[in-house]
């Protein structure tokens, strides 16, 4: 079959991970006989340096055209006053919002599980990691705080700045159906992030969630505030099995959970909507500090390219393949940096793990 696959490699270190995640993705099309055809778009700092704007309505509509989008990262140094001394909607960052928006895309899935092989890289103690962790979380991508009505204005003559966090039931319903649907797939449970000891939006999350979850009665629902999830996150990981929770708390416990695995350049993520159409990107940034030298490790891209064939393109085999392919490197101890222990011996570049990744394909 052929499938068309619109690549986003972004700024920073996204174009040298993109590159292997293609190189990978090239040998799975030639072993499984596909054809996967690339169209490549610019967004974020990219785009602003050639267009003036972090993403163009023609990169768009070449994302909506296609069946799946891989993207690097995007964005740089806030100290780059070509791309941050700008009103906020023409920032790198203001592309990848965009996108997300254009495209439907509710919901944003971030696995967070510990490699036994990676164990020492984990930053919690030995009785709390026990047999490790395996969570993902679901979290709402278009809605909440960052799509809100704002507004900075004088009141009284103080500066004042306003930002809304809104939530209607449907955009609540749509997002606890897909994260039930995972939940049966997994260990059936949904654990509920919220504030609902203040907020109202979090009250009708609540409520929601609640009827949704009639519909799926084999799966536990438990409801956990948001600053007691960032404490049971470092006590008792091994709870958590989908974590539901809305865009802003989402950022930020994702944030936390990938942390806990000690391992970011390991983590991929998937944003999808209604239609197969999805976007996957690596959970890590575009570290700047790093572009260019290949350091980075593209595991996290590679295993979000798998991510595209199991979600978009119902290719299971093909993802199990890679996903299979990146465990077989681990386990024969090749390492980028960033996962390396102090006596590693087999540590490799951005390149060479694109490739010792691909040969095992
Ligand atoms: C993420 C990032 C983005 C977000 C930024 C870059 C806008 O932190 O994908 O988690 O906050 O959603
Ligand atoms: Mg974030």
């Amino acid at each position: 079959m052929a499938y068309n696959i619109t690549l986003i490699p972004g700024d920073g270190i996204g174009p040298e991970i993109v590159a292997e995640a293609v190189k990978v993705l090239d040998k799975v099309a030639d072993k499984f006989n596909h054809s996967f055809l690339f169209t490549k778009i610019l967004m974020g700092g990219c785009s602003i340096d050639e267009y003036g704007v972090p993403l163009t309505d023609e990169a768009i509509e070449i994302a909506k055209n296609s069946d799946a989008v891989l993207l690097g990262a995007v964005g740089g140094n806030v100290g780059n006053s070509r791309w941050y001394d700008v009103a906020p909607n023409l920032r790198p960052e203001a592309g990848l919002l965009k996108i997300r928006k254009e495209l439907q895309l509710f919901a944003n899935l971030r696995p967070a599980y510990l490699y036994k092989e990676l164990q020492k890289a984990c930053p919690l103690k030995e009785e709390i990691i026990g047999d490790g962790f395996d969570m993902v979380i679901v979290r709402e991508l278009t809605g909440g705080l960052y799509f809100g009505e704002r507004e900075t204005k004088k009141v009284n003559g103080v500066e004042t700045a306003i930002d809304t966090l809104s939530y209607n039931e449907n955009e609540i319903r749509r997002i606890a159906i897909k994260a039930f649907e995972i939940a049966m797939k997994r260990r059936k449970k949904v654990t509920l992030v919220d504030k609902a000891n203040v907020l109202d939006s979090s009250r009708l999350w609540r409520k929601v969630v609640a009827e949704v979850s009639k519909e799926y009665s084999e799966v536990e629902l438990v409801y956990m505030l948001v600053d007691n999830c960032a404490m049971q996150l470092v006590m008792n990981p091994a709870q958590f099995d989908v974590i539901l929770t809305e865009n802003m708390f989402g950022d930020i416990l994702s944030d936390e959970a990938s942390m806990i695995t000690g391992s970011i350049g390991m983590l991929s993520s998937a944003s999808l909507g209604k239609s197969k159409l999805g976007l996957y990107e690596p959970s890590h940034g575009s570290a700047p500090d790093i572009a260019g030298q290949n350091k980075a490790n593209p595991i996290a891209t590679i295993l979000s390219a798998a991510m595209l064939l199991r979600y978009s393109l119902n290719l299971t085999k093909e993802a199990d393949a890679i996903e299979e392919a990146v465990a077989k490197v681990l386990s024969e101890g090749y390492r980028t940096v960033d996962i390396a222990d102090s006596d590693c011996e087999k540590i490799v570049g951005t390149k060479e793990m694109g490739s010792l990744i691909a040969d095992r394909i």
